[in-house]
């Protein structure tokens, strides 16, 4: 599986799943175990989920899907910004190993920026850290000016990632964040990678898909694949989508493929305030 480095060496898996709207209704819960189980036999090992989804239901399906498998997962997590208190995101984050049946979070990130200072989440993490209850941090929906009060805090430059949406029709972090993050060493997660599935219809998408026999999703994906620095959670839960998206690494793109994507989705010309699902 390819790999990304973390800012501390760690080499960590540049490709996974995502569980949002996972244990929303009961009646997917055993689809949706099968799905990341299945991901799991393929290599899909770094499953992004959080204390928000499915009102911590999608952490006990990771639990389960993870079985005797945990070891082998990098499991991120998040806080949602209501509980990033000093003293609430240390028990938000207990909450979540419960649910997640295990004994650490390998990443654990702030949902999106809330009215709690930054300064005191920071130092929750650093507790959370010390204790082992967490390996790594890292933050999301940050834009730019956020990144660098984040990064500006004793202990923030060591964050390993900023999980944002990104995609071939939200390419607005191309112009500032993405770069900024790049040059510092920091990953950047890309969410919703194919936009939900509302780009899949586009044309492009199926031209250059016939070129290189894969499908619009595995071209999508392909092309945040191939960037550096990039970690990418596409969210499935019927098991023929999963499939489907761990073959996506195996396309390779072409220049002129590139220059297509471009023509198709245009990259930004100027600073966008960061989008946000
Ligand atoms: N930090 C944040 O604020 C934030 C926000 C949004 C998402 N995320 C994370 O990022 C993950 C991915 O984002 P997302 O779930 O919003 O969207 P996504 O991964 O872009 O799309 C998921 C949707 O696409 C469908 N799908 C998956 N593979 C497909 C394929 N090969 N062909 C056609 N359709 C396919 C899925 O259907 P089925 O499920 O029916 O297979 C599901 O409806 C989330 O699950 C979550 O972990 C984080």
């Amino acid at each position: 599986m390819i790999e990304v480095t973390l800012p501390g060496g760690e080499k960590i898996p540049a490709y996974g799943q995502g569980t949002w709207h996972m244990g929303e209704n009961n009646r997917y819960a055993e689809e949706e175990e099968a799905s990341l189980r299945l991901g799991i036999e393929l290599g899909l090992t770094l499953i992004d989920t959080a204390e928000m989804y499915g009102n911590g239901v999608a952490e006990e399906i990771v639990a389960r899907a993870a079985g005797k498998n945990r070891d082998k997962l990098f499991i991120v997590s998040k806080v949602l910004p209501y509980n990033a208190s000093r003293k609430g995101a240390i028990e938000a984050c207990e909450r979540s190993l419960k649910r997640l049946k295990t004994d650490r979070i390998d990443l654990y990130l702030l949902h999106w920026r809330g009215s709690h200072p930054f300064a005191e989440t920071l130092a929750a993490f650093d507790t959370l850290k010390r204790d082992g209850k967490i390996r790594h941090h890292g933050v999301s929906n940050f834009g730019l000016d956020d990144m660098k009060e984040w990064v500006g805090l004793g202990g923030g430059e060591t964050v390993a990632t900023n999980q944002i949406l990104y995609n071939l029709t939200r390419r607005g972090p191309e112009y500032d964040l993405i770069p900024w993050c790049r040059q510092r060493g920091i990953p950047i997660m890309a969410y919703s990678p194919i936009e939900q599935g509302r780009m899949l219809g586009h044309k492009a998408l199926a031209e250059i898909g016939v070129r290189h026999n894969a499908t619009p999703a595995q071209v999508a994906l392909a092309w945040l694949l191939h960037q550096d620095g990039m970690i990418v959670i596409p969210k499935a839960r019927q098991l023929d989508h999963v499939r489907e998206n761990r073959k996506a690494p195996d396309v390779t793109l072409t220049e002129d493929d590139l220059a297509a994507l471009d023509r198709a989705f245009k990259p930004p010309n100027r600073r966008t305030p960061l989008g946000m699902l």
